[in-house]
């Protein structure tokens, strides 16, 4: 297959203040798509100026919400230097995705290469303020017209790029998180392990909630027995508790996370005991009664590390380090910050 790129013929202007830049609000001048149908196959690759989609009303996307997506970043290195952390990760976790949601399956490699093309072209997109970075957001799409339930026949691929600073307002500092007992994100058997709207849709309610009574995000429980830790927000949590560190088994309701992977490779390569188990909020909410040293921190691409200071369930509230951020998960943040902007040897072969 052949990639085609058609140049903008006018440019945006670029953000003026990089210190400002919070998160998806702006998108860059180009954007890759590729086309799905059953007697082609993917074809027609291109990069070609952004711009909106003309839809028919009945695209099934809009109805049944037949989509995956993925997130990654492109970072530049004090040097000037473009680098991209794990990024084949994120075309394999689609591919997994794809499975889940009956979409056919993308070539990993070209999708790569196709999006290393869109980079080039973008270059001059990738800020370089400090904890700035260029949000990458891969997409399908069912795009049939059509209104039965049922897989697409036709799809629509497209990645486009977004120059970011904090993903939240607060930054790195620890977060509020309150635990709903009355929603739950996604089950066993479901969904949940895929990055899929319809399990964005499906945290929103207890997300508004949460913001009304003043917490940041919502932790979510597992779906059967209300009881185990699942997810924080749209990221993975992980847990750590006397000198071991712990973060809740995948289970198929859990995104399997690339900085979750990635935050395990490193406490295995310093040595920190690191175990995926199941993890009771009682047993989280008891810790510092217990005597417990405990730091709690979610993971993502978006935010990174996000340290956890106050955990609130039903009418129990904990407040973590003195809602300061922890010396292991600052370690984890800065050992992958560092990675990611090349301001170190890149120890475990992540960067691209
Ligand atoms: C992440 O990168 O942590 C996310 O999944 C957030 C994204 C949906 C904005």
């Amino acid at each position: 297959m052949e990639l085609t790129i058609k140049k903008a013929g006018k440019l945006k202007p670029k953000p003026e203040d990089e210190s400002k830049l919070g998160f998806g609000r702006l998108f860059t001048d180009h954007m890759f798509n590729m086309d799905y149908n059953p007697e082609k196959g993917w074809h027609n690759p291109r990069i070609e100026p952004y711009s909106s989609f003309d839809m028919d009303p009945a695209t099934m996307v809009l109805h049944y919400g037949q989509a995956i997506f993925e997130g990654l970043k492109a970072y530049r290195t004090d040097k000037g230097d473009i680098q991209l952390f794990r990024p084949q990760e994120n075309f394999h976790r689609a591919n997994s995705s794809n499975r889940l949601l009956c979409i056919p399956q993308i070539d990993e490699h070209f999708a790569l290469d196709a999006l290393k093309e869109l980079l080039r072209v973008e270059k001059d997109w990738i800020p370089s303020a400090p904890g700035t970075s260029l949000y990458i957001r891969p997409t399908i799409i069912a795009t049939d017209v059509f209104l039965g339930v049922r897989a697409s026949d036709t799809y629509r691929f497209f990645i486009i790029l977004s120059p970011v600073g904090a993903y939240y307002p607060e930054g790195f500092n620890p977060v509020k998180i309150w635990v709903t007992v009355r929603h739950v994100r996604a089950v066993r058997g479901g969904i949940g392990e895929a990055k899929t709207p319809g399990n964005y849709a499906a945290s929103l309610v207890a997300g508004e909630q949460a913001h009304k009574e003043g917490f940041t995000q919502v932790l979510w429980l597992d779906g059967v027995e209300q009881r185990y830790v699942e997810e924080v927000g749209s990221m993975n949590i992980f847990f750590y508790i006397d000198g071991e560190l712990v973060t809740p088994a995948l289970n198929g309701s859990i995104l399997p996370g690339v900085t979750r992977d990635s935050v395990i490779a490193l406490a295995r390569m310093w040595d920190i005991p690191c175990t995926e188990r199941r993890v009771a909020i009682e047993e989280i909410m008891n810790a510092q009664k217990d005597g417990k040293d405990i730091e709690v921190f979610g993971t993502g691409t978006a935010a990174v590390i996000s340290p956890v200071g106050t955990i609130r369930f039903r009418d129990d509230t904990v407040i973590l380090n003195d809602n300061k951020v922890g010396p292991i998960t600052q370690k984890f943040y800065d050992a992958l910050t560092d990675i990611q902007y090349g301001r170190v040897e890149d120890p475990l072969g992540w960067i691209e």
